[in-house]
């Protein structure tokens, strides 16, 4: 799948306006300043390296992470209304947490966790159009967001700390000691975690779904058509809309992979 140049655009500016809208305090400013400082590669990147998994196309990073924050919204109402106790967490802890669940896939501040794929093999035998930068050590994605997060000095609430940490849920294993626990006291104290974990899940099951079911239904991606358009070279269609997102875009590289899909 593709995004077209103007959805990305689209994209970013939901994803700055949910801060605005969401998050108070010092860490507004800070977590905004944060994104703008890594903006060409965050509105970029995809949301995995592999085709098989969701969201791995340019700007599917930002697309799912919308996607979370709408679902997470939606979760919450429900939650409400089927009587769980939402005075233990509050609106801003789950918009932040939903925004920053995958920020560790952003990689470190040098350099990106999944850069385009050189092997030619496994670009058109696997379908990885990224693989991961090895010049990143490896750390979990909650690890490693949440250690961006205080090294750029964004202050974090224990709600917001246990909800990124285990946002994969039991697909984590590492997730078993705060969500397996049998005694009460044990468990977590608020459905926040849940709620990420369901949104997390909702999305990715519905970017998995657009992605896949006309393809393995033989019918053609309703994106295709849009593929050769997508350029930052050759598009005449799109080009203002094109210039006013991507116009300040100075990796050299991800002109090249932007240009190559
Ligand atoms: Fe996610």
């Amino acid at each position: 799948m593709v995004l077209e140049a103007k959805d990305i655009q689209n994209n970013w500016v939901q994803f700055i306006a949910n801060i605005d809208a969401h998050i108070t305090g010092d860490r507004k400013q800070k977590l905004i300043g944060f994104y703008e400082k890594y903006q060409e590669r965050v509105m970029l990147m995809p949301a995995a390296h592999k085709k098989e998994y969701h969201n791995a196309f340019p700007g599917g990073y930002v697309e799912h992470v919308n996607r979370v924050v709408r679902c997470a919204l939606k979760q919450y109402d429900l939650w409400a209304e089927e009587g769980a106790d939402i005075t233990t967490f509050t609106k801003e802890e789950l918009v932040f947490s939903a925004i920053n669940h995958d920020l560790g896939k952003m990689g470190d501040e040098e350099n990106e966790s999944y850069i385009p794929q050189t092997d030619k093999w496994r670009k058109e035998k696997l379908g990885e159009d990224y693989m991961f930068n090895t010049k990143v050590p490896f750390a979990s994605v909650p690890d490693r967001g949440l250690f961006m997060l205080q090294s750029h000095g964004i202050q974090y609430t224990f709600n917001e700390m246990l909800a990124i940490q285990t946002h994969d849920g039991l697909y984590d294993e590492a997730n078993k000691k705060y969500l397996f626990a049998y005694m009460p006291e044990q468990k977590p104290r608020t459905c926040l975690p849940f709620i990420i974990h369901q949104a997390d899940l909702m999305a990715a099951r519905i970017e998995f779904e657009r992605e896949w079911l006309p393809k393995l239904r033989g019918e053609k991606d309703s994106l295709d058509g849009q593929k050769e358009n997508f350029t930052l070279s050759n598009n005449k269609t799109q080009s203002s809309t094109k210039n006013k997102a991507l116009g300040n875009i100075k990796s050299a590289g991800l002109k090249n992979m932007l240009d190559n899909l």
